[in-house]
């Protein structure tokens, strides 16, 4: 599918966003091995999510509902049924990375495979904590799905994460959550910090301390009503096209603000970005907010270490921001991009010299230099949701109508985006 965008004169309204995609997944799969029913609402409508409910329902989990609102009847701990046929992930790394901590501990073997991309996408990340704990897991080629988990009884582990990484680190907890004892991740960069919030929402026995998360074995996890916060990852796209379009004035209402997800925020504010925050509240233990965003002359910057993790999914749209701001900017430390759902530095690169903009390609980042401005062009996702969103970002700013090819992508996180573009951009 090809989507024609026009540039913008201003961005604004005030809009709503569909909900948060890590934590939907996270409620979907809690709710699932929780005792009784659990509602939610504000669930993601991106197909991600819905690969979860999927490989959930596979599992002899009755799920009733539609669109953003869902009623999960759990099974508890022991609950889940060997599934009929292979579980199918389709586009997710949370999916099958976070599931399979859950199979690891079942007395069945779960066969879970995924599309071509997420076929590309490696798991000795989890093969390796999890066959620690007792588990056997087989891989093609050792590392890629599909994956063939040989369920057991599970024996506690601390494990040290060796990549910032919170798909991972969820494996290992829900995994935990089945092991005779205490298991603890330690992990030397904190990431998203959802799985853990929930766990404790379910009434986990869950403690953090300095980089250690530890989460006793056998809980008694109940079910919850749990709302969903807007998705900042894909607030992000509408973040940056205020930012970049002269006149703008965009108000985004309910998004989630996780401390551990919003260094994008924060970071754009150092930059010289007009961003307010007028209320906050908690729900579900999740920080949730509006965020008001009024268009800003921006100064450029570095993102690295422990900052290019915190906002590792933000840095296409990022990238695109770069070009607009007056110093330019570089990304080091971004390795994981390069195993995202497309080799995110080379794709965002390409589509960046598409437009007519200068940006160079590093071994784990890119540079690009400021003061730029977009010419019209053809864009292609190459089937990645957040790249099909980046640059239809950039092509608001172009001087031109600008095509987006295979823009049917942005429905694995975010399906109304198109629909919400055209609300705000007139
Ligand atoms: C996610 C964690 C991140 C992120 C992904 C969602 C999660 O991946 O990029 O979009 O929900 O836990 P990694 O765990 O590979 O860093």
């Amino acid at each position: 599918m090809q989507k024609r965008i026009s540039p913008a004169s201003a961005i604004r309204g005030s809009i709503t966003l569909p909900g948060d995609k890590s934590i939907s997944h996270r409620y979907a799969m809690i709710a699932s091995i929780a005792e009784g029913v659990s509602h939610i609402t504000n669930y993601s409508t991106g197909a991600d999510c819905h690969s979860t409910l999927g490989c959930m329902r596979a599992l002899g989990v009755e799920i009733e509902g539609s669109g953003t609102e869902w009623t999960i009847h759990g099974r508890g701990l022991d609950g889940l049924r060997a599934p009929a046929a292979d579980l199918d992930a389709g586009n997710s790394g949370s999916t099958i990375r976070m599931l399979s901590g859950i199979l690891a501990a079942q007395p069945f073997t779960s066969r879970i495979f995924g599309d071509e991309s997420l076929s590309r996408r490696p798991m000795q990340r989890i093969m390796t904590p999890l066959a620690q704990m007792g588990a056997r897991v087989e891989a093609r080629a050792g590392k890629f799905p599909p994956l063939a988990i040989h369920g057991g009884a599970l024996k506690p582990i601390q494990y040290e994460l060796p990549v910032p990484s919170a798909q991972v680190k969820t494996c290992v907890l829900f995994a935990g959550l089945y092991a005779d004892g205490q298991t603890s991740v330690i992990e030397p960069v904190k990431s998203r910090d959802h799985s853990e919030i929930a766990l404790r929402e379910f009434g986990a026995d869950l403690t953090t301390e300095s980089g250690r998360i530890t989460i006793a074995g056998r809980p008694r996890l109940t079910g919850r009503e749990l709302q969903v916060p807007s998705d900042l990852s894909s607030a992000a796209f509408f973040i940056v096209a205020a930012l970049m379009v002269p006149g703008s004035q965009l108000s985004i209402c309910g998004v989630g603000l996780n401390p551990t997800r919003s260094a994008l925020l924060d970071f754009l504010a150092e930059m010289g970005a007009r961003i307010r925050i007028p209320n906050l509240e908690t729900v579900n233990g999740e920080l949730i907010g509006e965020i008001v965003i009024e268009h800003s002359d921006l100064q450029g910057g570095l993102v690295e270490g422990a900052l290019t993790a915190g906002l590792i999914d933000e840095i296409p749209v990022l990238a695109v921001l770069g070009a607009a701001t007056e110093n330019g900017l570089e990304i080091k430390d971004a390795g994981e991009l390069r195993i995202k759902e497309t080799d995110r530095i080379s794709t965002v690169v390409d589509n960046l010299k598409r437009a007519g903009v200068r940006a160079v390609e590093t071994a784990n980042g890119m540079v690009i230099p400021g003061k730029q401005k977009f010419h019209a062009a053809q864009f292609d996702s190459f089937g990645d949701h957040r790249i099909a969103m980046a640059f239809a970002v950039a092509a608001l700013s172009a001087d031109g109508e600008s095509i987006i090819e295979g823009a049917e992508a942005a429905s694995v996180s975010f399906p109304e985006f198109w629909d919400k573009l055209r609300e705000v951009a007139a």
